[in-house]
């Protein structure tokens, strides 16, 4: 669980907002007004306007007072009861409090509000204009309302009429309104004392200079405040801080002068966060604005400026509960009200969650009407969450096609490229590569990245484990960028799969009467071995000697059965059995990939006798006396040496007479 932090998006309204490169350039939309909804929410007008809309990357909001328009910018949006909030796609809502400036006012009852919007993109004639024209009724006034907005403070009170008949009623006293002695001067708001909470006095033109906004109308007196100005205090009310707009009117009306106390309180602070769920904390016993003894009467939660059911709220999991100080309204992370933001700080993918959930509170005081009606516009921006990518490997090593998923991002991450090993394709390019990459969107508004690579692909790297094992690795990077706002982040991955699918080299061998011949076909890893014959390994000299042939997929070697790499078995007096040893080996890891032995009989006369009485015998040195030394031999006479002789061979010769064959 989070420690409790007050992160409060006071999305310090802009009612000329200029969202940079924010909002996607669509093209141009139809002047249509078919993306905006006017919306009448008790003491408020709520204009939608939908992403569709929302043109170029500029709007521009002006308010229609009767046949002029007022360009409305963010002071006086806060002075004069507007105020605008716009998600980072361009879906916009723009709040209009009846009692604001510019509002043509019937009786209190009727309310005409006329708002034009012009969009403007990066090109001057590039402008579309939406003219909207509302009207709203609203009646059910209470003696006290407040409003809290996002960027300014709202109170407005019954303004009591004295007629001499019902001159000063007892529970007046409640309505915070006085009469005075009339002191004859002019009509309308007088002076007004702001309490800092130290008495601040100003006169009408002061005040609207300071950014206030004080008026009077058929039935009610209404002034308004932005937040944190130097006329405004802060103050922990059950432990939320607040800000409170306190202040006392001198008005002089037909009946006389009085003196109306009003009082604004509204929340800067109070939410906690858990992974899962936003609780928001509202005191349950507002001290700023009232004395005495007040009950809730009724207490709505809302969404947007718009109140919900119990079935509504039940829906979408919210609920809105008391404690012995507090109302608690809670709602799920996640809940479709609100909207999901990518973000990539340090390049790490986190995410905000944003709602704006409304409260509304009847309060009414112990055996009176005198009620006070509450109700406050409150965006809640969640902390950043991490959310580290999930990778799902689905790769089957039998299919040798690495098959990946990258999820968990929001529908806001588009993917930008893949670097491989190779280097940096983007997703089109991996795709004409044959690297398969595909975007899924869920149901549930995340989506992921497939990317299927076979095993043979140049950007999969190999190595073998042992001889018979291949292990088969991807690294990846994947590029990632944040729309609309263009954040890159990046996550790497790298996949492994083994597979025992190497194919070993094969010896086969034949003989003629004078030579052996070896002939190896390469297995998988074609011809990562070196080769040695008998004891040596086959260098390219001795390649020569051997007549070694290779293509592609084969290599071939001949060699003579009294090579010196051979080995002799057995002799008799025709022929002699030779034997050659081929060993196939990986340099690196020193592994034996194949042998063979190959043992053949070659003719050969051991002893001949020539007519003229000479008789030649070959001696041969066997495998098995490897004591042996041919040029020692001697025959039975021990002078008759050998004619002829190197390390395997002894070759006598000598008369039918000599050498004690006789
Ligand atoms: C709005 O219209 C009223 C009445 O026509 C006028 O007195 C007032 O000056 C206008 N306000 C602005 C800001 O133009
Ligand atoms: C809105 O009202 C104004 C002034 O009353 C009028 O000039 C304008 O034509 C109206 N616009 C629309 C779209 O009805
Ligand atoms: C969204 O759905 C996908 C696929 O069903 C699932 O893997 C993912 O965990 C879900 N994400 C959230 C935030 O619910
Ligand atoms: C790949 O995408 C990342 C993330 O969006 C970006 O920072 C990087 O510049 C891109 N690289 C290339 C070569 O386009
Ligand atoms: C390579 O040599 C082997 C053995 O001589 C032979 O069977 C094979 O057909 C040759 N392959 C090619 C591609 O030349
Ligand atoms: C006998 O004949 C052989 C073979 O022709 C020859 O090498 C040898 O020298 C001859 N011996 C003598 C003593 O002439």
């Amino acid at each position: 669980m989070w420690r409790l932090k007050n992160i409060l998006l006071w999305n310090l309204m802009a009612a000329v907002i200029v969202l940079g490169q924010a909002w996607p350039n669509t093209k141009l939309a139809s002047q249509s007004s078919s993306g905006l909804k006017a919306d009448c929410l008790g003491n408020l007008m709520r204009l939608s306007m939908d992403e569709a809309l929302a043109v170029g990357n500029q709007l521009v909001v002006e308010a229609i007072n009767g046949t002029q328009c007022v360009l409305l910018t963010p002071t006086l949006a806060a002075q004069c009861g507007y105020s605008m909030e716009s998600d980072p796609w361009g879906n916009t809502r723009i709040y209009t409090s009846l009692m604001g400036c510019f509002v043509d006012n019937k009786d209190d009852a009727t309310f005409k509000i006329g708002l034009k919007l012009q969009m403007y993109s990066q090109r001057p004639s590039d402008v579309v204009t939406h003219e909207v024209n509302q009207t709203c009724s609203y009646t059910r006034w209470a003696p006290k309302e407040i409003l809290c907005d996002r960027n300014y403070m709202e109170v407005s009170n019954y303004l009591m009429k004295a007629n001499p008949q019902t001159k000063r009623p007892a529970q007046d006293q409640n309505v915070d309104s006085y009469l005075l002695e009339d002191s004859g001067a002019s009509h309308g708001i007088w002076k007004m004392t702001f309490f800092t909470p130290e008495p601040v006095v100003m006169v009408p033109r002061e005040a609207e200079q300071a950014g206030y906004s004080a008026m009077t109308t058929s039935n009610r007196l209404i002034m308004r405040s932005p937040y944190n100005t130097p006329e405004t205090f802060s103050e922990d009310v059950a432990g939320i801080p607040m800000e409170v707009f306190k202040v006392s009117v001198y008005n002089k009306a037909e009946s006389g002068l009085g003196i109306v106390n009003l009082a604004a309180a509204c929340p800067t602070g109070g939410v906690l966060f858990t992974e899962s769920v936003i609780s928001w904390y509202i005191p349950r016993r507002m001290t700023p604005l009232m004395d005495g003894t007040f009950r809730i009467v009724e207490m709505h939660m809302g969404i947007n400026g718009q109140r919900l059911d119990r079935s509504q709220m039940a829906a979408r999991g919210y609920t809105l509960s008391t404690t012995d100080f507090h109302i608690v309204a809670e709602i799920p992370v996640g809940s479709p009200d609100g909207y999901y933001k990518s973000h990539a700080p340090e390049y790490q993918y986190y995410v905000t969650y944003t709602v704006e959930p409304m409260l509304e509170v009847l309060w009414r005081a112990d055996g009176t009407q005198d009620d006070i009606k509450y109700k406050v516009l409150f965006p809640i921006t969640t902390p950043l969450m991490p959310r580290p990518p999930h990778v799902e490997d689905y790769t089957v090593p039998e299919d040798g096609v690495f098959s990946v998923m990258l999820g968990g991002f929001f529908h806001d991450v588009e993917l930008k490229n893949i670097t491989f090993v190779t280097g940096v394709l983007t997703v089109e390019e991996s795709n004409a590569r044959g690297l398969i990459v595909q975007e899924h969107i869920y149901t549930n508004g995340t989506k992921g990245f497939s990317l299927q690579v076979s095993f043979d692909a140049d950007v999969v790297l190999k190595t073998n484990p042992d001889p018979l094992i291949t292990t088969y690795s991807l690294p990846l990077t994947v590029g990632l960028i944040i729309l609309p706002d263009g954040t890159s982040f990046a996550h790497e991955v790298t996949l492994q799969a083994s597979l025992q699918d190497v194919v070993l080299p094969a010896l086969t061998g034949t003989c003629d009467q004078k030579h052996f011949y070896v002939r190896v076909k390469y297995g998988s890893q074609d011809r990562n071995f070196e080769t040695a014959v008998g004891m040596r390994q086959l260098t390219p000299d001795l390649a020569k000697a051997y007549k070694l042939q290779e293509n592609r997929t084969h290599l071939i070697l001949r060699v003579p059965y009294n090579a010196q790499d051979s080995n002799f078995e057995l002799v008799s007096s025709v022929s002699i059995q030779a034997r050659l040893d081929i060993v196939l080996w990986e340099p690196n890891n020193q592994w034996v990939l194949g042998d063979l032995s190959l043992a053949c009989s070659f003719p050969l006369m051991t002893t001949k006798c020539y007519p003229n009485g000479t008789i030649t015998a070959v001696a041969v040195k066997l495998e098995s006396v490897p004591s042996l030394v041919p040029s020692q031999l001697t025959l039975k006479d021990r002078s008759c040496r050998p004619v002829f002789s190197n390390d395997r061979f002894a070759h006598f010769s000598f008369s039918a007479d000599s050498c004690g064959t006789s």
